[in-house]
């Protein structure tokens, strides 16, 4: 295949914010020879209390940013995104375009002896998407849906501490027997940054499930189906609501991608 320009070699990720780093991360563990954009969507975040007319016409902004820079896949590092935009956009654009929903398949089919706790943003919860799925895979009524706008906000904030956080999380989960459940789906990809306060409510035989791995294999499959792979030094660009990011921003995402690294970790 003939290349006339460099920049038609790299990956768009972006997110409402801070929570798509978790999809980077994997994303630049598996692919290593790979050029990546990492778009937050800092001024709109967060997504998942915004009404979803507004949710498309910020996504369609980013789709169109990524596309000028001739990015050659679009992951939406973002489950409500995906909800309520995934669709038109594959209508839309020729490109493969990897979209994320909460992992109910994979907890149930892991996990489904047991009831299934399935966390995720507001829009997420009440979308016709999310309908659709528990409809398909949740045959025996084992999902539970939860949402948890707060840790959305916590996580831009860099609002880790454990004692904060469990305390939301406490109120937020409410009274539940806990032996009636196998396992907790992280919907959001914001919730990758609180494996540690969850831990600290969830009994250990709780197991946590997300869908980052299945999102960036899903991405292989796509790049090799139209022979894009690339051999390239690995390099991200990063930038927040179309601006590249700043020192202290960029300080920001390593002080995030090492917290990450820590939570992968506690399963
Ligand atoms: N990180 C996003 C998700 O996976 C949404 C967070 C938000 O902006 O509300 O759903």
């Amino acid at each position: 295949m003939i290349r006339l320009d460099m920049q038609e070699m790299k990956i768009g990720i972006f997110d409402s914010g801070i929570g798509g780093l978790s999809v980077l991360y994997e994303a630049m563990k598996t692919f290593p020879t790979e050029q990546f954009i990492y778009y937050a969507d800092e001024v709109h975040v967060p997504y998942g209390e915004k009404t979803q007319e507004e949710i498309q016409g910020y996504v369609e902004a980013v789709v169109e940013f990524m596309l000028e820079r001739h990015v050659k896949a679009i992951v939406i590092a973002c489950n409500t995104a995906t909800s309520v935009s995934v669709k038109a956009l594959r209508e839309r654009y020729d490109i493969p375009i990897i979209g994320m929903e909460p992992a109910v398949k994979k907890a149930i089919d892991l996990y489904g002896e047991k009831r299934v706790l399935v966390t995720a943003t507001p829009i997420t919860v009440q979308g016709a998407k999310m309908k659709l799925l528990v409809e398909k895979v949740d045959k025996h009524h084992l999902a539970d849906l939860v949402a948890l706008p707060g840790l959305v906000r916590f996580a831009e904030k860099e609002e880790f501490a454990p004692q904060t956080v469990s305390a939301y999380l406490k109120e937020a989960l409410g009274e539940r027997k806990w032996e009636d459940y196998s396992s907790l789906v992280l919907g959001c990809t914001h919730f990758n940054y609180f494996k540690d306060s969850f831990r600290q409510v969830l009994p250990e035989h709780v197991k946590f499930v997300d869908g980052n791995a299945g999102t960036v294999a899903q991405l292989g499959r796509k790049l090799q189906e139209r022979d894009l792979q690339e051999k390239l030094p690995q390099s991200v660009e990063y930038f927040f609501s179309g601006i590249p990011c700043n020192e202290v921003q960029l300080h920001q995402i390593d002080r995030l991608l090492d917290r990450l690294k820590k939570m992968h970790d506690i399963c």
